[in-house]
């Protein structure tokens, strides 16, 4: 016990070494002055031995599954606030348990053991602090490990350094933050760790500590522990014990990702600065003119009147309804912007607001709106915990539609952010230096709303303990509308985000610098949001704040092309950085970029609806697949891999026409010539990366890639669903056989999940000996039954890498019928690739086998 607080008070020491409060835990808070094991877990009570602790606690710890458990502990005599509903998965659902708990009454602690090689996943030791309004809770475990996670935040490496790591949502502009105070945390809050073993024995765990309190968590090898100023403890122990377990653990919690559109995984254009109708116009007709895609158009606040929401400046953006129209009618879409304040002034928004009294209240006056200033001037926010917000929320969204019919939107500010601390012109009401201690040891009532104030549905509902929910609550509510009002399936991206968030909406990694450090932060950004489990999140392409450049911007294209969630964005006081802007260098760059994200479509529309229906990470470090790689893990921003089989290697520097590449061992093809890489001795290779070009991305051997052939002509994705289907089959070596699949749906239904209206092929390559060879089709699931013509394009043509054997004659047969194909060959003997073009094309979606016979 000695040993193992020395450890927690020199690292608090020199972690926190500014902060006000003393740290109690010295010889233990609490004894179990009661306990009863039971089949579901262990339920018990503490009793405090020190004063100013809150004096009884009860402890409940529940087998949520054989790799679940869940400890929660909180005040026997008084209730306290829990963050309502956000996690998905509850009560006690097992067999026998993976883990094995421990308690010790004297003095109390707890740990969690993991039993298939005994690592310690939890260790309270005896170190349990609860005061009311201070709470630690002390999480040790064995061994050494690198720990992922913890909420937004630019770090240089996605691996976090020991230090502390705040949380409490907030507008800050992308500061990198490396573990020391003051905090530079940002929008989102999500208190989830991976944890990895640094011997890379493939052992991971994890925990998630549901509190939405400012908070702060202590990172070190062995050790993740959360300081909060509210709520309860109520902690989540993943078991793991692979990367992808922990992974499946927390999003079984959470809940899986809302279904996005077809269209939002397209290129997308922005700006703050396109002031007028015809500004936008413009964009798109150079977008045309340029022979460039583009799916959807945005408005940063220049569009509304006096940056009321709801509203359309009628000057300058005259025509923006009829602009929307023509931009439908070429199969594009429309995302505004809506900021979180809404203007007090005499207008709709307030009005209805206020009839329906959905306004936070004043904490000063409380029979008054809460006001302070945000964009429109002197604003009111939305009570999301009102009985109404929800109605008028809908109501409110639906006089804009009728304006201007949008696709989507884009919820910024909504941490909730003001121009104030508290209300403008007076001190904040609540009292922040009576506070015993200050996560981040900044102001936590900086640009927030004043935490005294009180929202709906009882006492305990304070902006104090209900701050970084506002973005969480505001995003239900606006998919509420897109999926029960329109019967939409909903485009939303939203800046500030909460746990269990990614049910409801999307995002984007807010302000960004247009520096070349933050191409990398911004995969960083991305990995940590697909654990999060809100995969569609990009970061601002060629960057937001500062002057983008010609080399930057292109290799940012490169990059930004194959987020996610892909959107060209600047601030208003920068130089223009659209795809024509600099040269013709970034312009064929960025041409070619969105293309190649085009032709991946299927590809990358089969990883998103997958993530919806089970979860899981797939914009991803390639350690996740290859976790016994040290370089990969010491590296782990330098590549990427966007699903299982396609390797990135971005550049991430200024001035290089060529590339060090680091592979796993494993067979890798180029993906646009077949060119073989032969990963088994030396992994480090050279590439050629010149401008104007592609992004180095390679197939793993093994996969087959769906591509579409009409990326190379298309202007939306719209246009790539009746695309005939080319697959890049890519044999493994060692066996010889490679695996894809695709999925087929409308791309818009919001029910599709639900009503099981969509359908899974699966298609494997395979050799019986050198003379015949196999391709088989699999319907897997087949519930899609709406079927217009166009949705099931035929495979026209197979690139098969690695080969040079030309095939004399090809039979397609299912159980009922079979033919003979009519074909044509191409070997390419230097590259090792043989293309077979289809005269007719082969159905992509009926159950069947091709024999090739050579
Ligand atoms: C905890 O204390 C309460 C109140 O004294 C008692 O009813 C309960 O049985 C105790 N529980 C255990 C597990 O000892
Ligand atoms: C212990 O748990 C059992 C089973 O849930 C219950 O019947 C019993 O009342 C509990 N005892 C105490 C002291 O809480
Ligand atoms: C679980 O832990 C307890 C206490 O350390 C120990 O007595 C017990 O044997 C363990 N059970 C297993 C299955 O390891
Ligand atoms: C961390 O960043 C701060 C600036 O935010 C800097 O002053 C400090 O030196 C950095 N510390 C380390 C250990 O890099
Ligand atoms: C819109 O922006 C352009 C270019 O920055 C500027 O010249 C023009 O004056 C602006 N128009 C309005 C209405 O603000
Ligand atoms: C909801 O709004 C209606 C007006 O539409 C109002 O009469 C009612 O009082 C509001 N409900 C609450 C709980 O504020
Ligand atoms: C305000 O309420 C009126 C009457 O229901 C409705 O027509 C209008 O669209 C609403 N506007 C907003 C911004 O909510
Ligand atoms: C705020 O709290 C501090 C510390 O408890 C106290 O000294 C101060 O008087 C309080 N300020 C106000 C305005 O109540
Ligand atoms: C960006 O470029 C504009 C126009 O050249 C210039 O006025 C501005 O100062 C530049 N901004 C920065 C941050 O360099
Ligand atoms: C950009 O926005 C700032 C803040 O509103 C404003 O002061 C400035 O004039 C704007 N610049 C342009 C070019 O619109
Ligand atoms: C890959 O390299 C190894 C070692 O040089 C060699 O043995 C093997 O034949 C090569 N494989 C291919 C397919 O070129
Ligand atoms: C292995 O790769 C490194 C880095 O690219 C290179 O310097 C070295 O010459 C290579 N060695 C062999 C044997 O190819």
């Amino acid at each position: 016990m000695a040993k193992l607080f020395l450890l927690q008070a020199s690292l608090l020491a020199a972690l926190a070494s500014s902060v006000q409060a003393s740290f109690h835990a010295v010889t233990g808070n609490y004894n179990v002055t009661g306990y009863n094991w039971t089949n579901t877990g262990l339920s018990a009570n503490l009793t405090a031995l020190v004063s100013g602790q809150v004096p009884n606690l009860v402890l409940t710890v529940t087998y949520v599954t054989d790799d679940i458990l869940r400890v929660h502990i909180t005040d026997a005599d008084s209730p306290r606030f829990e963050v309502p509903n956000i996690v998905q998965l509850s009560g006690s659902n097992y067999d026998s348990t993976n883990y094995n708990v421990t308690l010790q009454n004297f003095p109390f602690s707890l740990s969690v053991t993991r039993l298939s090689d005994g690592r310690v996943l939890l260790d309270t030791a005896s170190s349990l602090q609860f005061v009311s309004n201070d709470i630690y809770w002390p999480n040790q475990f064995n061994g050494s490990a690198k720990v992922f996670g913890l909420g937004e935040r630019v770090t240089s490496d996605f691996a976090l350094g020991t230090g502390v790591y705040t949380s409490w949502a907030r507008d800050n502009p992308s500061p990198v933050d490396n573990g020391t105070y003051p905090g530079n945390n940002m929008y989102g809050v999500h208190p989830f760790f991976l944890a990895v073993d640094t011997n890379l024995n493939n052992s991971a765990f994890g925990g998630f500590f549901v509190n939405a309190n400012a908070q702060d968590a202590f990172v070190d090898s062995n050790l993740v522990a959360w300081r909060t100023i509210g709520g309860v403890v109520d902690y989540y122990v993943l078991d793991g014990p692979t990367i992808p377990q922990v992974i499946d653990q927390y999003h079984s919690l959470i809940g899986y990702p809302t279904l996005v559109p077809y269209w939002g995984l397209g290129w997308h254009q922005s700006r703050w600065g396109y002031n007028s109708t015809k500004a936008l116009k413009s964009v798109l007709i150079k977008y045309n003119n340029l022979d460039l895609p583009l799916d959807a158009l945005w408005s940063d606040i220049d569009y509304m009147s006096a940056f009321e929401d709801f509203t359309v400046d009628s000057t300058n953006f005259a025509g923006l309804g009829s602009l929307v129209q023509s931009l439908h009618g070429m199969n594009k879409h429309y995302v505004p912007i809506l900021d979180s304040g809404i203007s007090n002034a005499n207008y709709a928004g307030y009005i209805n607001g206020t009839a329906m009294n959905v306004f936070l209240p004043s904490p000063i006056t409380p029979n008054q709106p809460y006001t302070a200033t945000a964009w429109p001037g002197s604003s009111v926010w939305v009570d999301w915990n009102s009985v109404n917000a929800t109605t008028y929320w809908g109501n409110a969204l639906y006089s804009l539609y009728n304006q201007v019919n949008f696709d989507g939107l884009w919820l910024d500010m909504n941490e909730a952010t003001t121009f104030c601390n508290g209300e403008c012109g007076v001190n904040p009401v609540f009292n922040e230096t009576a506070l015993p201690y200050l996560p981040g040891n900044y102001s936590i009532q900086n640009k927030a709303i004043d935490l005294a104030v009180q929202h709906a549905g009882g006492v305990l509902n304070t902006e104090y303990n209900l701050h970084s929910l506002w973005g969480y609550y505001e995003a239900m509510a606006t998919n509420n509308f897109f999926s029960q009002y329109m019967q939409k399936r909903p485009f939303i991206i939203s800046r500030s985000t909460f746990a269990g968030e990614g049910t409801f909406a999307s995002h984007w990694l807010g302000d960004n610098l247009s520096q070349w450090a933050y191409l990398r932060y911004s995969i960083i950004g991305i990995y940590n949001f697909h654990l999060f489990g809100i995969p569609l999140v990009g970061a601002d392409i060629c960057g937001f704040d500062g002057n983008s450049t010609a080399e930057l911007c292109a290799r940012w294209t490169q990059l930004g092309a194959l987020y996610p969630f892909s959107r060209n964005h600047n601030s208003n006081n920068t130089v223009s950085q659209e795809p024509w802007a600099f040269d013709q260098t970034l312009l064929t760059t960025s041409r070619q970029a969105i293309r190649v994200k085009y032709s991946l479509m299927l590809y990358y529309y089969n990883l998103m609806f997958t993530q919806s229906l089970r979860g899981g990470v797939w914009f991803q470090p390639a350690f996740f697949e290859y976790p016994n790689d040290p370089v990969l893990f010491a590296n782990s921003s330098d590549s990427f891999m966007i699903g299982s089989n396609l390797l990135v290697h971005p550049v991430l520097t200024q001035g290089v026409s060529t590339l060090q590449a680091y592979f796993p061992k494993d067979d890798w093809y180029n993906l646009y010539t077949g060119a073989y890489i032969n990963a088994t001795v030396n992994q480090t290779f050279t590439l050629d990366a010149d401008l104007p070009g592609l992004v180095n991305i390679h197939v793993q051997g093994g996969s087959i890639i769906p591509t579409l052939i009409d990326s190379t002509t298309a202007m939306n994705v719209i246009d790539l669903r009746n695309s005939s289907i080319s697959l890049v089959i890519a044999p493994s070596n060692a066996t010889g056989t490679a695996t894809g699949y695709v999925v087929f749906d409308d791309g818009m239904n919001p029910n599709t999940i639900a009503q099981d209206k969509f359908e899974i092929v699966q298609y494997q390559w395979y050799a019986l000996d050198s003379t015949i060879s196999y391709l088989t089709v699999s319907v897997l699931t087949d519930n899609y039954y709406v079927k217009p013509t166009w949705e099931f394009p035929t495979i026209k043509s197979l690139k098969i890498y690695g080969s040079t054997a030309r095939p004399d004659n090809i039979v397609w047969y299912n159980a009922d019928y079979e033919y003979e194909v009519p074909y044509d060959v191409d070997v390419d003997t230097d590259m090792q690739v043989v293309t077979i073009t289809f005269d007719n094309g082969i159905i992509s979606d009926d159950s069947a086998t091709l024999e090739f016979t050579y």
